[in-house]
């Protein structure tokens, strides 16, 4: 049996509450599988008299996490308590600093100061644990790291935002309002601390920058990532969305290319029939297109307390096995810039919806707009009749250029027929 792995938890909420328990109840499962025991000798969250239903009594705490990173005889720090900057921050400067690992599910500090981090560790001769900071149960980070390592990966994609996929599942599936399943997403402890990072497409975004450095070999940059979330989707669209055979997704697409890495999370239409599109509640999903295994799906929960804490157990045992891999893949001075491409000006197919006056002559001034900006349409719909009153029209394009179908939703935005901003939605053939 190796030496104990003495582990400093940082973060006693959702995730460090139930990697707590897992800790204490499979202890028995980890000596056998790990050959080396786990063992929580430290921890440290904001109220010490807050009720947790955990058994703290042999374990140090700390009022101060950031000195618990320094001074604790754990051998590793595991962070739990989220954000980019402050404490969490620092409790990963200070553990590798001191020569501790790192295990964290922090996905937003990570995107932002994960080469910083990187380089840290790398010096020290640490190592830096993630997999619980993307796409919660799924081993992704394992899958780029280790069993796809032989493959070039081009493009991936996927739903990596637990929460969004619950709501828009739950409003498709239940007719439920957006602010219902929010709150129940909040209750099931799946998201953020400011949920906004959920609904506005930023978790999505920071897991991308993670996947990108890791399967393009570039430093982690979540500000090159084009940014949307899904506030903007409603009910009606998600019908309609259905009626023309596609489901709404929140997807995180990283490509490269030529000109250099484009990565964007947005809201898409996807065929009904694609395995991804059927993806649903707290799912997360996530594809590559590997140049000797082809394409590999790996679908999973992606949020909530059991499947990410059972991805922060995942790196614990690399340590009890001695296994420490780069964190982005290869050595850091080997990362590259990510070149980050310029707007997406890709030709691509679109769903178009427009709030319109039930007037005679709105379609024509429609289709004049269209005709200017040479816009090609696959079809278009107008499901109710209400003279004089507001109603949808829908339309999808064929293949046209990004530029021309942003100017047409600007002049669409300009007419007195037209009574809300226009909603548009990409289409996206991505294969799985
Ligand atoms: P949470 O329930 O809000 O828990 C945060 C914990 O951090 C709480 O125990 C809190 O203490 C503690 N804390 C806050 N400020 C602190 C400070 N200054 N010093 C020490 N402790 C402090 O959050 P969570 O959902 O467990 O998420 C933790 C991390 O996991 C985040 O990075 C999140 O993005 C990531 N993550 C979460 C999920 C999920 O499904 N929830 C999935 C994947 C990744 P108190 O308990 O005393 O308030
Ligand atoms: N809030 C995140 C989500 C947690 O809903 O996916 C998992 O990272």
């Amino acid at each position: 049996m190796n030496n104990p792995i003495k582990v400093a938890l940082c973060g006693l909420g959702t995730v460090g509450s139930a990697v707590f328990r897992l800790i204490n109840d499979k202890s028995e499962l980890f000596k056998r599988r790990f050959g080396a025991e786990i063992k929580i000798v430290a921890v440290s969250a904001r109220d010490k008299c807050k009720e947790r239903d955990l058994c703290l009594n042999d374990v140090a705490w700390f009022d101060d996490a950031i000195e618990m990173a320094e001074v604790s005889d754990a051998n590793v720090v595991v962070e739990l308590v989220g954000g980019s900057e402050g404490v969490a921050l620092e409790v990963c400067q200070t553990a590798l600093s001191t020569g501790k690992d790192i295990v964290t599910a922090n996905k937003a500090l990570l995107a932002v100061h994960g080469f910083d981090l990187a380089k840290l560790a790398d010096e020290g001769s640490r190592s830096i644990g993630y997999e619980a900071a993307v796409a919660g149960g799924i081993p992704v980070i394992k899958a780029l790291r280790e069993g796809l390592v032989c493959n070039e990966v081009q493009r991936l994609y996927g739903i990596l935002n637990g929460t969004s996929n619950f709501i828009l599942t739950e409003m498709r599936n239940k007719g439920l309002d957006f602010e219902t399943v929010l709150k129940d997403a909040q209750m099931l402890g799946y998201a953020e601390a400011d949920p906004e990072f959920d609904i506005n497409g930023v978790d999505a975004g920071h897991k991308l920058a993670l996947l990108t450095a890791l399967a393009f070999e570039t430093k982690p940059d979540f500000s090159s990532v084009s940014v949307e979330g899904i506030s903007n989707i409603s009910e009606l669209d998600i019908r309609f969305a259905d009626e023309l055979g596609y489901r709404i997704k929140l997807l995180g697409i990283a490509r490269r290319g030529p000109e250099g890495t484009q990565q964007s999370v947005r809201p898409c239409m996807i065929p009904k029939e694609l395995p991804m599109a059927n993806v649903d509640g707290v799912f997360n999903a996530i594809a590559f297109q590997g140049d000797d295994t082809g394409p590999v799906l790996l679908e999973g929960r992606g949020a909530g307390a059991g499947p990410t804490a059972s991805a922060v157990i995942a790196d614990l045992s690399d340590l009890a096995r001695g296994l420490r891999l780069p964190t982005f893949g290869v050595p850091i001075k080997k990362l590259k810039l990510g070149n980050p491409a310029l707007e997406d000006t890709a030709v691509g197919r679109f769903y178009v919806r427009l709030m319109v006056l039930d007037r005679p002559g709105v379609f024509a001034e429609v289709a004049a707009i269209l005709r200017e900006q040479d816009v090609s349409m696959e079809a278009i719909l107008q499901r109710t009749r209400a003279p004089g009153a507001p109603v949808p029209v829908v339309m999808t394009t064929h293949e046209v250029n990004q530029l021309a179908i942003k100017k047409a939703i600007d002049q669409f935005s300009s007419l007195d027929t037209v009574l809300e901003e226009p909603r548009i939605i990409k289409i996206e053939n991505l294969g799985l």
